[in-house]
C-alpha cells in the first residue's frame, strides 16, 4: 500500500524505478544535499552514530578488557567485510591507517638494491603513492613511470612493454583518480608474472564501485581505503596480501603487532607471524574501524554488480548531458573504460566547483584533470538532471 506522505512527495514512484532509492534514508546529509562526491568522502550511514557509541561503551566498561574482547584483532575481523566486497578469502585483508602506509608496507618487503630493482608504475597512479616509490630510489630502486598521452588513458602495450625481467613491482592504480579510466589489471597482472613481478594493486577508486575479485585477478597485493566508495570515512585502509606469499615475504616496515608472539614482548630480532598479521605493525586504529563498518555491510548487502550496474547507466547519461550543454568530457566514453567518477573541463574549475557547493551540490576539481562528479547508488536520475543543469549555467554565466 502506498503510504499518504509517500505519494505526495513522489517517491514511492521513484524507488518503484529504482529500488536502490530505498537506501537514501539511510544517508541523512541526503536531505538536503546533492551528493556527488562519493569518489572524495562518502556520506556518513546514519548508523555511524551508534557505532561510534559502541565504542565508547566498550572503552568506558570493558576498559582494557576490551583488546582481548575484540580489538586486538579487528585489524583482520573488519579485514574481513572488505574481503567480501574485493573477493579476498577470510583473513587476507589488514586494515590499516590508510593507503600511504599499505603502499610502504608492500615495497619495504622487496630488496631494492640487487638485479631485479625496476619499479614499473603507471603514469596516473594516486601521487602519495608516486613519493613513496621515488623514496625507494635512495635504495637502489629504478622507477619507470609510464606516460598518459592524453591525460585521461594509458594504452595497455606501454605498460606491458615497460615490464620486463629487471621488474620487481608493477604498480597499477586500477581505476585513475584523474580520468576514471579502468585498467587492465588481468593483463597487466599476465605479463608482471611472465617475468616474475609482482603486482600491486591499488584499489581505492573501484573497490565499492566496480566489481573486482583480486583471487581470480591474482593480485599480489591490493591497497585501499574507505573514505570513497565504501562509505567508511577516515583511518580505515586496507592491504590485502596473496596467500601463498606469507612464506616469502618480510616487511621491513613493520612493529611488534606483526610478530608471531607479540605479547612476549621479546626484544631483538623480529620472528614474523606466520599469516597476515605479518603484514601490520603497532597498535590499531579501533574508532576508525567501528565508523567504518556500516558503510560496508550496506555495499555488501546491495552487492557492487548491482551497484555498477546503476552506476554505468547514471555516469553515461552524464556525460550525455553534460556533452548536450556543450561540457567537455574528460573521462572514457566507453562505460567499460571507465570508474565511478566523470571528469568535466570547465573554465575556472576551482571557482565553478566552490560555486556548485554553495548551490549545495557537492563535487570536487582537481588540478590538471577538472570538476569530478560521481553518482552512487543513493543518487536519484533528477540530481543527475540537476547538477548538469546548474553546472551548465554557471560555466554559461562564466563564459558570458
Ligand atoms: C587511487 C587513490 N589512491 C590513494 C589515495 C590516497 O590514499 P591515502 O590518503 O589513504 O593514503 C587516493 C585518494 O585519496 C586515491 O584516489
Amino acid at each position: 500500500m502506498v503510504d499518504a506522505s509517500e505519494m505526495k512527495t513522489g517517491l514511492q514512484g521513484v524507488a518503484n524505478a529504482d529500488p536502490l532509492l530505498v537506501w537514501r534514508k539511510e544517508f541523512p546529509i541526503l536531505e538536503h544535499t546533492t551528493y556527488m562526491i562519493s569518489h572524495s568522502l562518502g556520506p556518513m550511514p546514519r548508523k555511524v552514530e551508534s557505532a561510534m557509541a559502541e565504542f565508547t561503551q566498550t572503552w568506558a566498561t570493558r576498559g582494557i578488557r576490551a583488546w582481548e574482547e575484540g580489538w586486538w584483532e579487528m585489524p583482520v575481523t573488519c579485514g574481513n567485510l572488505i574481503g567480501s566486497i574485493i573477493g579476498a578469502p577470510e583473513g587476507r585483508v589488514v586494515m590499516h591507517q590508510n593507503v600511504s602506509i599499505c603502499q610502504s608496507i608492500v615495497t619495504s618487503c622487496f630488496d631494492w638494491n640487487g638485479k631485479r630493482n625496476k619499479l614499473v608504475t603507471d603514469g596516473l597512479n594516486f601521487p602519495s603513492n608516486d613519493y613513496i616509490y621515488h623514496g625507494l630510489k635512495r635504495q637502489g630502486a629504478e622507477i619507470v613511470s609510464v606516460d598518459t598521452p592524453d591525460g585521461m588513458t594509458i594504452p595497455l602495450e606501454k605498460i606491458l612493454e615497460a615490464i620486463d625481467e629487471e621488474t620487481q613491482l608493477v604498480s597499477i592504480s586500477h581505476v585513475a583518480f584523474r580520468s576514471s579510466y579502468l585498467h587492465d589489471l588481468a593483463a597487466v597482472t599476465k605479463r608482471a608474472h611472465e617475468v616474475g613481478a609482482y603486482v600491486l594493486a591499488d584499489i581505492y577508486q573501484s573497490a565499492g564501485i566496480v566489481p573486482i575479485d583480486v583471487v581470480k585477478l591474482n593480485v599480489d597485493f591490493a591497497t585501499g581505503g574507505s573514505v570513497k566508495w565504501l562509505l567508511g570515512g577516515p583511518g580505515a585502509g586496507y592491504l590485502y596480501v596473496r596467500q601463498d606469499l606469507d612464506a616469502q615475504l618480510e616487511p621491513a616496515m613493520t612493529g611488534w603487532a606483526a610478530h608471531a608472539l607479540p605479547f612476549q614482548f621479546a626484544n631483538g630480532p623480529m620472528e614474523y607471524a606466520p599469516d597476515i598479521h605479518r603484514f601490520l605493525n603497532g597498535t590499531p586504529n579501533v574508532p576508525a574501524m567501528y565508523s567504518a563498518r556500516s558503510g560496508y555491510e550496506i555495499v555488501n548487502k546491495i552487492g557492487v554488480e548491482t551497484i555498477r550496474e546503476k552506476s554505468k547507466r547514471q555516469t553515461q547519461l552524464l556525460i550525455s548531458l553534460a556533452e548536450e550543454a556543450g561540457i567537455k568530457v574528460r573521462s572514457p566514453r566507453d562505460p567499460e573504460l571507465r570508474g565511478g567518477a566523470v571528469i568535466l573541463d570547465v573554465p575556472n574549475g576551482k571557482e565553478t566547483t566552490a560555486e556548485m557547493i554553495r548551490r549545495q551540490i557537492l563535487v570536487d576539481f582537481r588540478p590538471g584533470a577538472g570538476v569530478r562528479l560521481a553518482p552512487h547508488f543513493y543518487t536519484s536520475d533528477d540530481e543527475v538532471h540537476h547538477t548538469i543543469s546548474e553546472l551548465a549555467s554557471i560555466v554559461h554565466n562564466t563564459r558570458a
